[in-house]
């Protein structure tokens, strides 16, 4: 288990964080986002779709609960989940949303805490607090993602990007 913490004075640098991130992730891989309104967990995402390497530009799910982002081949690569409209896992599960972990692709959700129950223990998990411009974000990699979490080490180290690591 891993966890760093990094500011974002923008909406560019978050989205920089998500594309990095998006660059180290595969198939079966989950990433947590949560944070108040407006904290920049659409933005992050729009990153990761990037460094994933998808087409479409992100926008937010939250009147469809889920949005399918494919590659350029048409294959679904991302699912984008905005939770906030969701009482509890409940309802996550009577509307079959869980399947979606089993399948090949990477999941990222939004107020993933609402449903705390239904996430799988390993993940990715990013909270962002902050207000103006600057955002404090904690992230941890818990240890499926030790791999994953060497290759963002790279990459941001390259980029100039800067984190501290709280160790764990
Ligand atoms: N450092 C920053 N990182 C991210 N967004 C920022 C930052 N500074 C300002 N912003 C602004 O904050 C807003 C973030 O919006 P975004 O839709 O990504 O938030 P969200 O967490 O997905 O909100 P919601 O809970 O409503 O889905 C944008 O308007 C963006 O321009
Ligand atoms: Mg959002």
């Amino acid at each position: 288990m891993a966890v760093w913490k990094t500011i974002s004075t923008s909406v560019e640098m978050t989205e920089q964080l998500g594309k990095a991130i998006g660059e180290a992730v595969r198939s079966g891989d989950v990433i947590t986002l949560d944070g108040d309104l407006g904290a920049g967990k659409t933005a992050f995402t729009r990153g990761l779709a990037r460094g994933m390497g998808l087409p479409s530009r992100v926008t937010s799910p939250t009147f469809t609960i889920v949005n399918e982002y494919n590659d350029k081949d048409g294959v679904p690569r991302l699912f984008h989940f905005d939770t906030y409209r969701l009482s509890n896992c409940d309802d996550f599960y009577d509307a079959g949303l869980d399947e979606y972990f089993d399948r090949d692709g990477v999941c990222a959700i939004e107020w993933s805490s609402v449903i705390e129950e239904a996430l799988p223990e390993e993940r990715i998990a990013l909270s962002i607090s902050g207000n103006g411009n600057e955002r404090e974000i904690k992230i941890t990699f818990t240890p499926r993602y030790q791999e994953a979490e060497m290759r963002v080490r790279e990459t941001m180290e390259k980029e100039g990007m800067r984190f501290e690591d709280l160790g764990m």
